[in-house]
C-alpha cells in the first residue's frame, strides 16, 4: 500500500481582510503542499502574506475561501473543539516574541501544552524536564523568562512547541529577536529536529536562516512568486 506522506493542502487559498470599508487581499490563491519531514521556509517583504498563511496552515485561521486540508480532512468540516484539539496536539508553534508565560518557570512554561491532554503531573514534569535537558536548558529549569536570555527563552519556546509530539512546527521568524549568533543557534536545533524526522515550516527575512530549509516559498503581493 502507498504510504500517505501529506501532512497538509491548502488549494487555491484566499484571505481578505476588512480594513474598515476596505478589503486587504492578504492571500490570492495560495497552492502549497506539506509532506512529512519537509524543511520548508517561507520569504517575502513586509505584508505579502507570508503571517496570514502560517496562521491557516497552522489551524489558527480560517481562509476566505480556497481548500485546506489537514490530516486529509478539510478543516472547514472540523469543529472548533477539534481544531483546538488540532493546535494543541498536532501542531506546535514558535513565534519572534518567544509568547512564554512570564511569571512561570521555563519548566511549567513547557509543560503548559500538557495540560489537555489527561497527563498525570508526575509524567508532565518529566516529560518537560527531558525536552529542556535534550535542548540544552538543562540547568535553566526554574528560571523566569526574565532571568533567560533571548536565545534560552526562544528554546524555551521551541521545547514547549515540542512537547506534545507535533505532526508539524510553524515558526514565524524566530530568529527575528536574536543576535545572529543566537539566531544560528536556534537553526541548528531546528537543523537537528528535521534530521530526527520533524517537519517544519518558517517564516523568515534572512536569506542566511532560509537557506537551512530545503525548499523555499516565496511569497510576492499575496501570490506564490516562482519567478
Ligand atoms: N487582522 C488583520 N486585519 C486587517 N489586515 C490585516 C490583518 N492581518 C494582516 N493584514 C494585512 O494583510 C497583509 C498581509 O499581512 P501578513 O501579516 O500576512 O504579512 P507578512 O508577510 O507576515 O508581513 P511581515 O513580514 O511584516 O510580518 C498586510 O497588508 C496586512 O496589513
Ligand atoms: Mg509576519
Amino acid at each position: 500500500m502507498k504510504e500517505n506522506n501529506s501532512i497538509c493542502r491548502a488549494v487555491d487559498i484566499r484571505k481578505t481582510y476588512m480594513r474598515g470599508k476596505v478589503a486587504v487581499e492578504a492571500l490570492c490563491g495560495v497552492t502549497v503542499q506539506i509532506q512529512r519531514n519537509d524543511y520548508i521556509s517561507i520569504m517575502g517583504p513586509s505584508g505579502s502574506g507570508k503571517s496570514t498563511l502560517v496562521h491557516i496552515l497552522s489551524c489558527l485561521d480560517s481562509p476566505t475561501s480556497g481548500e485546506y486540508y489537514f490530516e486529509d480532512r478539510l478543516v472547514s468540516k472540523y469543529t472548533d473543539q477539534e481544531l483546538a484539539q488540532i493546535r494543541n496536539k498536532y501542531v506546535g508553534f514558535v513565534f519572534q516574541s518567544f509568547s512564554l508565560l512570564p511569571r512561570s518557570t521555563a519548566l511549567d512554561n513547557v509543560a503548559l501544552p500538557l495540560m489537555y491532554g489527561g497527563v498525570r503531573k508526575k509524567e508532565k514534569i518529566e516529560k518537560a524536564q527531558d525536552i529542556l535537558n535534550k535542548i540544552g536548558l538543562g540547568d535553566r529549569m526554574h528560571h523566569r523568562p526574565n532571568e533567560m536570555s533571548g536565545g534560552e527563552c526562544q528554546r524555551v519556546a521551541i521545547a514547549r512547541a515540542l512537547v506534545n509530539d507535533p505532526r508539524i512546527i510553524f515558526a514565524d521568524e524566530p530568529t527575528g529577536n536574536l543576535d545572529s549568533v543566537t539566531g544560528a543557534e536556534i537553526m541548528e536545533i531546528f537543523d537537528k529536529l528535521v534530521e530526527e524526522g520533524n517537519t517544519i515550516v518558517l517564516v523568515t527575512h534572512d536569506a542566511n536562516v532560509a537557506s537551512h530549509a530545503t525548499k523555499i516559498v516565496k511569497l510576492k503581493d499575496g501570490r506564490i512568486d516562482d519567478a
